[in-house]
């Protein structure tokens, strides 16, 4: 198991404490920016349709500022359980969209108030998946569409695992990878969405989201979305860690699959 946040168990506030020491940087770099792109490209289609959008667990507001730039897109929404990320979204995007501090099991929003409900890497913080998808669903218009991303950062660990051998990957896991709340790891977590998606009534459609990164791209990330959780005195290990990847990895190039899960509910 996973020390300091890891053993953490998965309620609001230890999930708000985790992402509020991120609100400044998540989602900036590289592999953030490509993975972002590579989403925003496979669903251009349900973007350019959209009229009111929905974003669910919106962070620091890195794709609330794709969506305020989108032609045919009315209104954009907003919200977050974690005060500083609302912030940090609210400096990014200006006053062209609205922001509320709330949890997605409970959406302050009146039945069919979207058209597009679009939650990137939130669902994975949620005890009770299935009753948060059927609130999504009574905020969704008819012929609306939800759309979650299916799976965490494995494949980039999941290769730097291999290149380090299990051994050391525990204690890559302890010092670096720390996680927001102690959990069984999902082997399949877009498969548990797609079920929770089908038994709310949505038709569901899987589609992957292909970008590519390299070896600084990911020396970047682990700087960016891991560092500001390691204890100061610990960063020094983490430091020597990263070069000793970058030794073992650095001419490698990663192609990943962002999955994307997407519930389309009937006219
Ligand atoms: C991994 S970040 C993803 C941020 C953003 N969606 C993105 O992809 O750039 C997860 C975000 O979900 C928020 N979050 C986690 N559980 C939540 C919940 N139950 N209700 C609302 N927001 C939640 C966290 O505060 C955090 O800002």
């Amino acid at each position: 198991m996973d020390s300091g946040e890891a053993s953490r168990p998965r309620t609001p506030s230890n999930i708000a404490a985790y992402f509020g020491r991120l609100a400044d940087t998540y989602g900036d770099g590289a592999y953030y920016g490509n993975r972002r792109q590579a989403v925003l490209d496979a669903l251009a289609t349900e973007i350019a349709n959209a009229r009111d959008v929905l974003d669910a667990g919106c962070g620091n507001g890195a794709y609330l500022t794709k969506f305020v730039e989108a032609a045919g897109i009315r209104t954009v929404t907003g919200i977050d359980l974690t005060f500083d990320m609302l912030l940090s979204a609210r400096n990014r995007v200006g006053a062209k969209c609205r922001l509320l501090s709330a949890n997605v099991s409970r959406l302050p929003f009146k039945p069919e108030s979207f058209d597009v409900i679009f939650g990137s890497h939130v669902l994975q913080f949620v005890v009770d998946i299935e009753g948060v998808v059927a609130e999504f669903v009574r905020c969704l218009q008819p012929g609306a569409v939800l759309i979650a991303t299916g799976q965490r950062d494995d494949g980039v660990r999941h290769t730097l695992s291999a290149i380090v051998g299990p051994e050391r990957w525990r204690e890559y896991r302890e010092v670096i990878f720390r996680r927001a709340e102690r959990r069984e790891a999902d082997a399949r977590p877009k498969d548990r969405y797609q079920q929770a998606f089908a038994r709310a009534g949505l038709r569901v459609e899987e589609r992957a989201a292909p970008f590519t990164v390299t070896w600084p791209d990911i020396a970047e990330w682990i700087r960016i979305r891991w560092m500001p959780l390691i204890p100061e005195a610990e960063r020094g290990r983490a430091e020597a860690m990263i070069a000793e990847l970058a030794q073992a990895g650095a001419s490698r190039t990663l192609t990943q699959h962002e999955p994307l899960i997407i519930g389309r509910r009937e006219r």
